[in-house]
């Protein structure tokens, strides 16, 4: 099975397994939402990367009425989630379906972002996509990235997705669900450390580069431009 088709067949219940699954998730999406540095009534320009069913893109629509948005992913069926969600703004979403490892130039945006998707990623496409995100930036622009992080050691990892599994059972996410998402992390998972993410941005170009906020394999990371 291909990655869109993947998550293609996630998306009847996709939105709610995020909020189980993804630990803190409130602490991860207010952190990437206070960082953003524009004003709220800003018209500000922003790509969301592998936005799926446009989660973290209404968060920030909560924040920024005024945003336009192109919501870019390769799976199409999530990106449909997403249309039904911002129907009632079709002059502020555009849709792209299409893998970002292509990205090509052309607009500019004020501010990128992703959630839980670059991991899918080799290491060598994680720092090549983090260039063209420069690229598409303007000045100033903002990148922030909420994504898992690799344990350093095997030790970690382990810590890392016993704690997972542990509160995912928890919040009663049904076991077929769990197994799904441990087989889309096996197949389709390339986690990266802290410390590499933090040195492709700055090798990309970005200052002001920082892990803000971490909560065991997830982090929201923070670039600017400018
Ligand atoms: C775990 S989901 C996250 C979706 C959304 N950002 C969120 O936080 O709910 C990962 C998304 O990344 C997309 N994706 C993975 N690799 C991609 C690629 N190379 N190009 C575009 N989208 C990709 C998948 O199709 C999927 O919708």
């Amino acid at each position: 099975m291909s990655i869109d088709q993947a998550f293609n067949a996630s998306i009847e219940y996709y939105d709610d397994w995020m909020k189980k699954a993804l630990p803190n998730y409130d602490d991860l999406f207010g952190t990437a939402l206070q960082i953003i540095p524009f004003q709220p009534q800003a018209p500000i320009r922003v790509l969301d990367l592998g936005a799926g069913t446009g989660l973290f893109a209404s968060h920030v629509l909560g924040k920024y009425p005024q945003a336009s948005f192109v919501l870019y992913d390769i799976a199409d069926k999530m990106l449909d989630v997403a249309r039904q969600r911002f129907s009632q703004y079709p002059a502020q979403f555009e849709y792209q379906v299409g893998d970002y490892r292509h990205l090509q130039p052309g607009q500019t945006f004020d501010l990128v972002i992703s959630s839980l998707s670059i991991h899918h990623l080799s290491d060598p496409e994680k720092a090549g996509l983090f260039s063209n995100i420069y690229t598409l930036l303007r000045e100033p622009g903002v990148f922030i990235n909420v994504d898992q992080v690799r344990g350093e050691t095997e030790t970690l990892s382990r810590l890392y997705w016993g704690h997972w599994l542990e509160q995912v059972r928890r919040s009663g996410a049904p076991e077929e669900q769990i197994q799904a998402s441990i087989e889309r992390r096996t197949t389709y998972d390339h986690d990266a450390s802290l410390a590499d993410q933090v040195a492709w941005l700055k090798a990309a170009g970005f200052i002001n580069v920082d892990c803000v906020y971490k909560n065991y394999f997830v982090g929201v990371f923070l670039a600017m431009k400018g």
